[in-house]
């Protein structure tokens, strides 16, 4: 599937982003093994999310669509020690944090599983969990060099401290997993501030989670979790593509409504805000412990900015976005301690650059992140999406302010994050697509 893109007169009006997939994917897994049932509201119904839904349901746990407007999933919770042993494999399709986050937890069940996915998911790199939840105890193995699928046969675990030599909340996330079914207690110190979602669910459910700086303490085992319904706020990952938009075709002024500014998410913000960009932050609310606001962006004049050290974690997924974003701000914006990009759906130091460069912009990768020089005119192109997701989206926005007619070649891959973007582009832009 492709998707055609015409320059765009100024954004105005409201838009609102689906729900969150960090926490759609946590509600699902901790709904899976809570005592009783979880209703999630407002989750993200992604190619990446489905996958979860698929393997939970493929361990015995009934997860039901509500049909009463507002679209809840009801996931019916069947305690800690209630997973089903699985009569196929589980299949994460293209999602990481499906197969990072359900390796922590099958690592201390009582039965065997195995976990798959597919071409672009077994090129991603598994030794992150495979080696601490060895140290637990864990029976685990992937293809040479760590690489999915990955067997799991559940053992008894012990609690360790493990340092993350890279912040990464899918490894953080997998190991509390894992450490709700550990002996003792699990210590895992990050490098930098990753995303806080796991921490934050745990302690509502009653698990105690003691972070002390970047240092996160559960002791188990961990004897049940309670189930909390949960009101999944918008993704700001989501909400990037439209702040971007505003803030870079002229004359727009645009609110996006309900989005989650949890700051260990929020790093791209900061990094715009340095940019000279103007985004207000309106209703400032707390939303079943994760922090919401409106975003007001107006369009404003760019300068370069420089990204590294623990901005980088805080806004892992907005490099493709930020990027583009660059090349119409005055000066070079550099990218640096950002090798994590290498490994992500695609290698996005390469992705990006090749994107960019498609549409006209300079850009010059390095080992562990990129220059931009800016500004630079765009022109349309037909342009690649490599079956990124967060590239299709960001080449999109490249095309509102492109020259001419932009095509994302291979735009299928959109909804592994964002269903109903190209609905939202067309309902904001109407001259936009074709
Ligand atoms: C995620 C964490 C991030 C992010 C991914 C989702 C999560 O990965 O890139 O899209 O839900 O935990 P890392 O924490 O491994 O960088």
């Amino acid at each position: 599937m492709n998707l055609t893109v015409h320059p765009a007169p100024p954004l105005h009006g409201a838009v609102r982003v689906p729900g969150d997939k960090s926490i759609t994917h946590r509600a699902l897994l901790l709904g899976a093994v809570a005592e009783g049932s979880t209703r999630i509201r407002g989750y993200l119904d992604s190619g990446d999310c489905r996958a979860t839904m698929g393997c939970v349901a493929s361990l015995g746990v009934a997860v039901e669509r509500e049909n009463d407007g507002d679209g809840g999933l009801v996931v019916h919770g069947r305690g800690l020690h209630g997973l089903r042993t699985p009569s196929r494999p589980l299949d994460c399709v293209r999602s990481g944090t499906t197969m990072r986050l359900l390796a922590g937890l099958l690592a201390g069940q009582r039965f065997a599983s195995i976990l798959v996915g597919d071409a672009q998911l077994c090129r991603r790199p598994m030794d992150r969990v495979v080696t601490p939840l060895r140290r637990m105890g864990a029976r685990i193995a992937g293809v040479g060099g760590h690489r999915p699928p990955l067997t799991v046969t559940g053992s008894a675990l012990h609690g360790v401290e493990h340092a993350l030599p890279v912040a990464s909340a899918q490894v953080k996330a997998c190991l509390l997993l894992a450490a709700i079914y550990a002996e003792g207690e699990t210590v895992i110190a990050e490098p930098g501030p990753s995303r806080d979602h796991t921490e934050r669910m745990l302690r509502a459910r009653g698990v105690g989670v003691e972070s002390t700086g970047l240092r996160h303490a559960l002791c188990g085992p961990v004897p049940r979790i309670a189930a909390l319904d949960v009101a999944v706020p918008g993704d700001f990952s989501s909400a990037a593509y439209w702040i971007v938009a505003a803030a870079l075709v002229p004359g727009s002024a645009l609110l996006i409504r309900d989005v989650n500014v949890n700051p260990t998410r929020t790093g791209l913000l900061d990094a715009l805000e340095a940019m000279g960009a103007h985004i207000e932050r309106l209703d400032p609310r707390d939303e079943g412990g994760e922090p919401v606001a409106d975003l007001l962006v107006r369009t404003s004049p760019l300068r370069a900015v420089e990204v590294g050290g623990d901005l980088v974690p805080r806004m892992i997924d907005e490099f493709p976005i930020l990027a583009l974003a660059a090349t119409q701000a005055e000066g070079v914006t550099r990218v640096w301690d950002a090798a994590e990009l290498r490994v992500k759906e695609t290698d996005r130091v390469a992705t990006i650059t090749a994107v960019l460069t498609a549409l006209g912009a300079r850009v010059v990768p390095r080992a562990d992140g990129f220059d931009v020089e800016g500004p630079t005119p765009l022109r349309g192109a037909a342009v690649d999406s490599h079956g990124d997701h967060r590239l299709a989206m960001t080449a999109a926005i490249g095309g509102l302010v492109a020259r001419g007619e932009t095509t994302v070649l291979g735009a299928g891959c959109i909804p592994d994050s964002y269903p109903g973007f190209a609905e939202t582009l067309h309902a904001l832009v109407p001259g936009a697509l074709p």
